[in-house]
């Protein structure tokens, strides 16, 4: 698939330099989800205090546009409200329908053109699932 070089670059970045991957001992919650269309798999924890993502990590399998997602997410959502957490998913739906969207975290951008490819959508999309269970959870 092409996308932009700058674009590719940020999310092989995040492929290959995973922020927050890995898992807490402590409370939170955990989901775990696949993507029925490739079997690939995520587990995202979260950690919520006072309504606050404290801290979220995440493990799993998946090519570097799911992996590179959730990367991303789990950096995002970090010291977020919950209500701002749900919001960045919704957000990043838009995303995922081709409008466009400015995120706080500007290197979200570069799933920009994930939009083109609806299989990949799916694989973008994993995470932010994951965390829209995850933030209905820790409510
Ligand atoms: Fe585009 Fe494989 S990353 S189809
Ligand atoms: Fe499996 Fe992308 S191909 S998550």
């Amino acid at each position: 698939m092409q996308l932009d070089d700058l674009y590719r670059r940020v999310i092989m970045d995040h492929y290959k330099n995973p922020r927050n991957r890995g898992h807490f001992e402590d409370n939170g919650v955990t989901i775990d989800l696949h993507n029925p269309t490739c079997g690939d798999r995520i587990s995202l924890q979260l950690k919520v205090e006072d309504g606050i993502v404290k801290e979220s990590r995440f493990s799993g399998e998946g090519c570097s546009i799911s992996m590179s997602s959730a990367s991303m997410m789990t950096e995002a959502v970090k010291g977020k409200t919950l209500e701002e957490a749900q919001a960045m998913a919704e957000q990043f739906s838009c995303l995922m329908k081709g409008e466009p969207v400015e995120f706080e975290y500007e290197d979200l951008e570069a799933l920009s053109g994930v939009n083109k490819f609806p299989a990949r959508i799916k694989c973008a999309t994993l995470a932010w699932n994951a965390l829209r269970k995850g933030v209905e959870q820790s409510r």
